[in-house]
This record gives structure tokens, C-alpha cells and sequence, in this order.
């Protein structure tokens, strides 16, 4: 079976036995034919935009036999697959920003999924302002730590209306809401990785720019939330 690591076996965790699930940017192809293997999904499509990490899914998929469960496409983002073609969506190890855009430029196939299941490796913030601003249910989350990286995983469900009554700050929608009530264990070691992130980026700019400039506020301000949210935690 190929390994998955902490960050896809969570990824994995969320998809529902049945699933027919589009892991978008696959790559080595390994939860697609890990998801097939056991039998939770009876068949997946895989995709890429590029032809090499397409090439090393199919060397995965072929090596474990599942050449007539496992569907390839070469394209960009949602735009390889048909409105319900597939019940999943998985867009795993791609920046927050691209998984939003990826989103907006297929917004008929997203919104005709019974799950969105994304791994943002960057600006998770992006994926929930996504989904705050097409009224979309935040359904799960999690964090997977693999070696000294936090992984954020964020679950969608498209037929669900957001369920935030109050616009949450630039720093929940990083950190996550669901992720904040629930306390998960890892939510704290999180917040100190991003404080520790402010106070080097202060620490940089004390050298160079006024305190009261405008992008040291930003920084200072959003240090301030964040030991906020440290004694709230
Ligand atoms: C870092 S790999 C992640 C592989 C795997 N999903 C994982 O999480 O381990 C990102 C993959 O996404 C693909 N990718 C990037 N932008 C894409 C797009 N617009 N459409 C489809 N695939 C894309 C890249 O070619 C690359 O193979």
C-alpha cells in the first residue's frame, strides 16, 4: 500500500465509504489507489495539469492494478470533470490561494459535490474566505503533524449554507473556526508557530521602518489577536 503520511491520512479520513472522489493535483497518485485499495471508493478520477506528476500517478495506479478504477485526466483544476460526475473533490498539497481560484473557475462542479476536501499548503485563510463568500458549510477540520509541519485540513459541504453568524477576523479564518471551539491539540501549538512568525517579521522590520508605519501596525495588531486567542485557548 503506498504510505500516506499523517497529512493525507487525515485527508483520507474525511471521504466517506462510497465516495467517487476527484483527487485534483495527484500527483504520485497515492490516495486515490490507497482510497480504492480499501475499499472505500470503487472508483476514483485522478488529475493533474502537468504531465510528469500525471505520468507518476499512472506508475502508481498501474503498479497496484487499478488501472480500471482509477480514471487519469490531464487539465486545469475542476475543468477536467462534469457537474456529479464525482461525490468528492480532493485538492491536497496546493496553496489556499490556488484551491480558491481553482474553486471560483469551476464553481458548478464544486457546488455539485457532496464534499469539498482541501489541504491548503498556504494561507488556509484564503479556502474559508472562499467559502464564506459563496455561502458554504464548513463541515470539518483538522491538523496533521508531520515532522515540524502543521497541515490544516478543511472540509466543505456545498449544500449547506455558511453557518458563521458573525464575520470571523483575518486570524480565525487562518487559524479556524471549528478547529478554535473544538480546542483541537494542535490548535495551540499552531498560533505559536504563527506569533512566533509576527515577532521575527517585527524583530526584521524594527531595523528598517517606524513603529507607527503602517505595516508594522498590521503585523503588531495581528500579534495582538493572536495572544488573544492564546488565553482565550
Ligand atoms: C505538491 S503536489 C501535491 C500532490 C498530492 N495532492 C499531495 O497532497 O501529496 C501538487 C500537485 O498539484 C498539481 N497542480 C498544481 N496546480 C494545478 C491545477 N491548476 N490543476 C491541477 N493540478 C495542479 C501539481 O502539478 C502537482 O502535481
Amino acid at each position: 500500500m503506498p504510505p500516506l503520511g499523517a497529512r493525507l491520512n487525515s485527508v483520507a479520513s474525511f471521504v466517506p465509504r462510497g465516495a467517487v472522489v476527484a483527487d485534483i493535483g495527484s500527483d504520485h497518485g497515492f490516495l486515490p489507489v490507497r482510497l480504492v485499495a480499501t475499499g472505500v471508493c470503487a472508483r476514483c478520477v485522478a488529475t493533474d495539469s502537468r504531465e510528469d506528476p500525471l505520468e507518476a500517478t499512472r506508475r502508481t495506479v498501474e503498479a497496484y492494478g487499478l488501472t480500471h478504477r482509477i480514471d487519469l485526466r490531464l487539465g486545469n483544476g475542476l475543468e477536467v470533470l462534469f457537474p456529479g460526475e464525482t461525490t468528492v473533490v480532493v485538492m491536497a498539497g496546493i496553496g489556499g490561494r490556488t484551491i480558491a481560484a481553482l474553486l471560483s473557475g469551476g464553481v458548478e462542479v464544486a457546488r455539485s459535490q457532496e464534499m469539498l476536501i482541501l489541504q491548503p499548503m498556504t494561507e488556509a485563510a484564503a479556502v474559508r474566505k472562499w467559502a464564506m463568500s459563496n455561502d458554504i458549510a464548513v463541515s470539518g477540520e483538522d491538523i496533521a503533524a508531520e515532522g515540524e509541519r502543521l497541515y490544516q485540513v478543511i472540509c466543505l459541504d456545498p449544500r449547506s449554507p455558511w453557518r458563521e453568524r458573525v464575520a470571523p477576523d483575518d486570524v480565525r479564518l487562518e487559524i479556524g473556526l471549528t478547529l478554535l471551539r473544538d480546542r483541537h491539540p494542535l490548535v495551540k501549538p499552531l498560533v505559536l508557530r504563527m506569533l512566533s512568525e509576527c515577532d521575527s517579521v517585527m524583530a526584521e522590520m524594527a531595523d528598517r521602518i517606524r513603529m507607527d508605519d503602517p505595516r508594522f501596525r498590521r503585523w503588531r495588531d495581528r500579534s495582538l489577536q493572536l495572544e488573544g486567542v492564546l488565553r482565550w485557548l
